[in-house]
């Protein structure tokens, strides 16, 4: 059966995925890019980095998926639906290479870019969004890419399969959190924990099927 999945998702140790306010300057807010520095330093993101556990982890974002569903806030700053020539932060070859259903109450025509990156703007519910991009899967997986928003929605639905966490010892203390909403989610999945030597901790919830 295909699963549900989402890599990579990193949260402060007060449970925020992103700064504030997000703009075209600074599309994590005060956040900056230190959520994702300990992926930035590996093989995966640079040929020069660590080849460690966080590579490991970061190393499952694309195999055996056929298509994400993100949220409008994670394609674009605010308001890009007023910019008709904005196609996201990604350039001409974004790093998805499959369908991206981009979740919006603005829809527009689909995108098609380069690397077989295709963006479907649609207005729909969790369950709706996730039938049409299985459908656009063709078999594949679908990653729920974020932000944390669409995130809690897709976990409060029940809809999601793997979850892949990075919890980042740093300390935002606004933007928007993750688990507002989820109490006891945790009892729904598996959950284990890796402690990475660069100060993360991998945090992986597996739906549990008893
Ligand atoms: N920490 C990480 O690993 C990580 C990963 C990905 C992204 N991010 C960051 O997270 C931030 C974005 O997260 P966010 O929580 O602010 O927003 P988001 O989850 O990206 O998007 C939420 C927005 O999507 C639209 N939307 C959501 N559900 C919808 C539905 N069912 N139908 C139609 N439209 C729907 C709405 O926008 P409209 O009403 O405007 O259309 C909603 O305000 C960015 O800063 C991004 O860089 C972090």
């Amino acid at each position: 059966m295909p699963r549900t999945r989402i890599h990579n998702f990193s949260i402060s140790l007060d449970g925020f995925a992103t700064g504030e306010p997000q703009s075209l300057e600074a599309p994590f807010g005060h956040a900056g890019q230190r959520l994702h520095q300990w992926m930035f330093a590996t093989r995966y993101w640079d040929p020069s980095g660590s080849a460690g556990v966080d590579d490991a982890f970061a190393q499952q974002f694309a195999p055996g998926i056929g298509a994400e569903i993100m949220g409008s806030n994670k394609f674009g700053p605010p308001d890009w639906q007023d910019d008709e020539s904005w196609t996201g932060w990604w350039g001409e070859d974004p790093p998805f290479h499959t369908p991206v259903f981009v979740l919006t109450h603005r829809p527009r025509p689909a995108l098609t870019m380069g690397g077989g990156t295709t963006f479907h703007f649609i207005e729909a519910s969790p369950a709706e969004a996730l039938a049409a991009a299985q459908e656009a899967a063709d078999g594949l997986d679908v990653r729920i890419g974020g932000g944390p928003t669409v995130v809690r929605d897709f976990l409060s639905a029940g809809l999601v399969d793997h979850m892949h966490l990075v919890q980042v010892p740093i300390l935002l203390g606004r933007g928007v959190r993750l688990w507002d909403g989820l109490e006891g989610i945790e009892e729904s999945f598996e959950v284990e924990s890796v402690t990475s030597p660069s100060g993360v901790v991998h945090l992986v919830f597996t739906r549990r099927t008893d």
